[in-house]
């Protein structure tokens, strides 16, 4: 979602705020804008599309400044057009939102009553003008910025800067907002995400929801303040020197960062238990077995929530304990039965999810115990737990999650065991060596899900099933192929096939049907059926199922032997390069997909 990088200093400011942008692109945008002071007065730049469209303008106009702010737009409020794109600047302020303003068209109704002037339909442009109306009337920045925040509604990040000076100003509310300095290069930064200063900044502040930040800076002196929306400084802030690595994101060898996630499983998969059964990850997994909990609600959206799905099964099974896996974005709005001896379970890959954070919030409130299953430490849902269950993940770029997925599954899986006191290090190192085996066997034959992928994919629809275990990976395939391949695609539980979607089923639909050896026969009939109504059966599942294979069209079987509660996991693989090789044929932006955000900070 929208991107937040806001610079002074030495050097020329443009190249640490686009440096930044490229690093947050792959969150997802329509537009990027920069905005930087020349003789004290505030320039701007904007594109529509792609960060390169900016950059190329940038090299044209060449624009050298101290001062400089920048922003990577998804479009909320008002069309995708450079208008429309961030900084909003008048003669006084420029600024960058990230979020939404609800109550934004009343505030503009009434400004514009009182005479004031919009050049956008953003809601953001709502807060240039508040701030520059009570600048008029303060002279404070601060205070305006606090007058405008006790106005607004909705959860936002502000990054400002305005002419005469180099200082920078940002305040936040339920959204992600960094501050960072470097001393020694007399620096200072602002970002919405830490990852866009690694390298730049040697500390990086977070603040909490309505502190204000004051940054500012001499020739000879940085300084770095923090404030209440009273006006009276505050200690609500988090510091971290610590010096974070830059995963820098290359794609080695492939095409795509989706592929070389996808590629990087195996790994991954030993590493997660090579943390979790040595000291630091196994206390923390130990910390689980003090609760005893009546009931788990497990929270999260999109592939996070079809993680949560697979996890559900596990809980239930080895603790005999009931599990609610729901949507954050329904979750909070639905007045949930809360009590105090539940869990929350929170699965984000990013950390900064609106809604996974309003409803972990929400578990807050109601004393709910809150637990993560998080792939980004130092994120806010990482700082509002009371546990956090790393994913060990490592930067994943592409924006349709593939590795997140399997890490999150496992992780829960370790939570779930621990929790039943049946962790067995040797019994789980034992599975997760031959998940990631059997994994690799499925990446070495990339040729044959081309194969099919080519056969296919340019059929009108794809249904995708599966029952059990393997329903989640029905959604999560159908998930993936449409976020990435622009086709229609649906996740089903097989058994609901009758009741609707079978009217769909003619011989231009496929039917991408899983089928384990649990609930076999079943899900076999339900594949029947759709072959009796001439759909075209694309069969995944274990290697040695001849039935299946007989009914299928096309078919993918894998050794699923010994992997028991893991098969969901090494089933997705296929599923993940199903849909990559589809969208590749159809030549679709595979890692940056349009309309979608990496990570979705507004609800
Ligand atoms: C976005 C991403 C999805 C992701 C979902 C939840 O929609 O495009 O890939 O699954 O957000 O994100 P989270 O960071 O909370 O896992």
């Amino acid at each position: 979602m929208c991107g937040i990088v806001g610079y002074s200093g030495p050097q020329n400011a443009i190249i640490p705020v686009l440096e930044g942008l490229t690093r947050l692109e792959y969150r997802g945008y329509d537009s990027a804008g920069v905005s930087y002071l020349v003789n004290n007065e505030i320039q701007i730049i904007k594109k529509e599309g792609k960060i390169d469209n900016l950059k190329a303008e940038i090299k044209n106009k060449n624009p050298f400044s101290h001062t400089a702010i920048g922003h990577t737009r998804w479009a909320t409020h008002g069309a995708v057009n450079e208008l429309n794109a961030h900084p909003h600047t008048n003669e006084t302020f420029s600024i960058v939102h990230n979020g939404i303003i609800e109550n934004a068209s009343e505030i503009k109704e009434d400004l514009q009553k009182e005479g004031f002037k919009f050049k956008s339909d953003t809601d953001s442009e709502v807060f240039l003008v508040l701030l520059t109306k009570y600048f008029l009337q303060t002279k404070s920045v601060k205070d305006s910025i606090s007058l405008a925040m006790k106005l607004i509604r909705g959860n936002s990040a502000f990054v400002m800067m305005m002419k005469d000076s180099t200082s920078l100003y940002a305040v936040k509310r339920g959204a992600p907002l960094v501050a960072g300095n470097n001393p020694a290069k007399k620096e200072i930064y602002l970002s919405s995400d830490p990852y866009a200063l690694i390298g730049f900044a040697e500390n990086i502040y977070f603040p909490e929801d309505e502190v204000i930040c004051e940054l500012n800076r001499t020739d000879k002196d940085i300084e770095v303040k923090f404030f209440e929306l009273s006006g009276q400084k505050s200690e609500r802030y988090k510091a971290q020197a610590k010096k974070m690595s830059l995963d820098v994101a290359n794609k080695g060898e492939h095409e795509h960062f989706m592929l070389k996630e996808i590629y990087e499983q195996p790994g991954l998969i030993k590493n997660l238990y090579e943390y979790y059964l040595n000291q630091e990850g196994r206390q923390l997994l130990t910390k689980i077995t003090k609760y005893k909990p009546d009931f788990i609600h497990i929270i999260g959206c999109g592939t996070a929530w079809h993680a949560g799905l697979v996890i559900k099964n596990f809980f239930e099974e080895q603790n005999k304990v009931r599990v609610n896996v729901e949507l954050a974005s329904e979750f909070r709005y639905r007045n949930p039965i809360l009590k105090k001896n539940d869990i929350g379970i929170f699965i984000s890959q990013s950390g900064e999810t609106a809604d996974t954070l309003a409803s972990c919030d929400l578990c807050i409130e109601e004393k709910v115990t809150a637990l993560s299953i998080v792939n980004v430490e130092g994120s806010t849902l990482y700082r509002n737990c009371a546990e956090n269950f790393l994913i060990k993940a490592g930067l994943e770029i592409g924006v349709a999650s593939t590795k997140a997925f399997t890490m999150q599954v496992l992780t829960g899986y370790l939570m779930s065991l621990s929790m039943a006191g049946k962790l067995e290090a040797k019994k789980v190192q034992k599975e997760f060596d031959l998940l990631a085996d059997n994994i690799k066997q499925v990446l070495s034959r990339t040729t044959e899900i081309k194969a099919i992928a080519d056969a296919v994919y340019n059929k009108k629809g794809f249904i995708f099933t599966g029952r059990g275990i393997y329903f989640p990976i029905a959604l999560e395939g159908a998930l993936k192929l449409k976020e990435i391949a622009y086709v229609h695609a649906e996740g089903y539980a097989a058994g609901e096939l009758k009741h609707g979607p079978i009217a769909l089923i003619d011989q231009h639909m496929v039917n991408i049907s899983i089928v384990g050896p649990e609930l076999h026969e079943k899900a076999l009939s339900n594949t029947e059926e759709v072959k009796s109504r001439r759909g075209l059966i694309i069969g995944i599942g274990d290697e040695k199922d001849k039935k299946l294979k007989g009914v299928s069209d096309y078919y993918f079987g894998m050794n699923l032997e010994g992997l028991d509660h893991l098969r969901p996991v090494l089933v997705n693989i296929s599923m993940q390069l199903f849909a990559y090789y589809v969208a590749k044929l159809k030549g679709t932006d595979i890692d940056k997909p349009r309309n979608l955000a990496k990570s979705v900070t507004v609800e």
